[in-house]
C-alpha cells in the first residue's frame, strides 16, 4: 500500500494512521478542511519518511468537490491503492434533538459526503479492478441511544451502505474496510467526561493501519468492542430505553 488518498487528514485519528504509511515511506494525498492545520500534519508527515505529501484543503460537506478530488489525488499519486475517509463530527444531541437543520448538518457531515466520496472511489477502483475502500464509522451505528442517536443513526446508515457497496464489488479486486472504534480521547469527545471506555488515539490508529493491511472487512476498536456490542444489542428495547447512556 504505497499510495493513499485520506480524508480528514487533520483528525487525530487519521494522524496516527497516516504516520505509520509515511513511515513505510508511502505517497500520501490529504484532504481537510482547515489549510493551515492541514499544512503542518503533511509537514510533520514527510519529516516521518513520505515519499510524497500533496494536499487539499476543503469542506467535504460540500459534494460538488468529491468526484474532481479523485481525479486529482489519481493524477498526483499515479495510482491509489488505497483510500482511508475518516472526517466526521459529533453534535450535541440536546441541540440537534429539536433541529432539524441540525440533523440534516449531522447527515451531511457523517453520512452523505462519506457516501458520496465512497462511490466516486468506487467507480474508479472498480475500472481499475484493485484498491481499498477503508471508512472509519463507529460503534454508535450499532444500536440508536438517547445521548448521541442522530450521529449514531449517520454511522449506522454508513455501515450498511457499505455492507451492500461490498457485496456489489465482490470478485471485482475491490475491498471495503468498515472501522468501529469505540471511544476515543480526541478533540471530538473533548468536552465528554471520560471513563475506563476510552481509548488513545494511537492504539486505534495502529489498529487501523493494521486492518487495511490485512483482508479484514469489519473491524472493532479496540476488538473487545465487538462483544460490548454484541451484548448492548441484546438488551431488550424496553429496558435499553431506560438507560441514561
Ligand atoms: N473520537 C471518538 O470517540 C470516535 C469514536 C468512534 C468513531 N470516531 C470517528 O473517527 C473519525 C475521526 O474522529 P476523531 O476522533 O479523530 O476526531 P477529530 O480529531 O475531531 O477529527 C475529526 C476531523 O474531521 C474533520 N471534519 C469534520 N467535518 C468535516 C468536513 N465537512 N470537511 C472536512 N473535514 C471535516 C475535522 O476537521 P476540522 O478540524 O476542520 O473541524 C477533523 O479533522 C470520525 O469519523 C469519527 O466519527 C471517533
Amino acid at each position: 500500500m504505497r499510495k493513499v488518498l485520506i480524508f480528514g487528514a487533520t483528525s487525530a485519528i487519521v494522524q496516527e494512521v497516516a504516520r505509520l504509511f509515511a513511515k513505510d515511506g508511502a505517497a500520501l494525498f490529504l484532504v481537510a478542511r482547515n489549510a493551515q492545520r492541514l499544512a503542518s500534519v503533511a509537514n510533520d508527515l514527510r519529516v516521518r519518511g513520505a515519499s510524497l505529501v500533496e494536499t487539499l484543503a476543503m469542506d467535504l460537506n460540500d459534494l460538488k468537490g468529491h468526484e474532481g478530488i479523485v481525479q486529482s489525488a489519481a493524477g498526483v499519486l499515479g495510482e491509489i491503492d488505497a483510500v482511508l475517509i475518516g472526517h466526521g463530527e459529533l453534535p450535541n444531541q440536546s441541540i440537534v434533538d429539536h433541529s432539524g437543520e441540525e440533523v440534516a448538518r449531522t447527515f451531511t457531515s457523517n453520512c452523505v459526503s462519506v457516501l458520496s466520496l465512497v462511490t466516486h472511489v468506487a467507480t474508479f477502483m472498480e475500472r481499475k479492478k484493485r484498491g481499498l475502500i477503508a471508512v472509519i464509522s463507529s460503534v454508535a451505528g450499532d444500536r440508536g441511544r438517547r445521548s448521541n442517536y442522530a450521529y449514531g443513526a449517520a454511522k449506522g446508515a454508513v455501515n450498511i451502505f457499505l455492507d451492500g457497496l461490498r457485496g456489489r464489488l465482490h470478485g471485482s479486486g475491490v475491498r471495503i474496510l468498515t472501522i468501529k472504534p469505540g471511544p476515543v480521547n480526541s478533540p471530538m469527545t473533548a468536552s465528554m467526561p471520560k471513563n475506563i471506555l476510552f481509548s488513545e488515539p494511537r492504539p486505534v490508529g495502529e489498529g487501523i493501519y493494521r486492518a487495511m493491511k490485512t483482508g479484514k472487512e469489519v473491524v472493532y476498536l479496540p476488538s473487545y468492542w465487538r462483544w460490548i456490542m454484541a451484548l448492548i444489542k441484546l438488551i431488550p428495547d424496553q429496558m435499553f430505553r431506560r438507560m441514561t447512556f
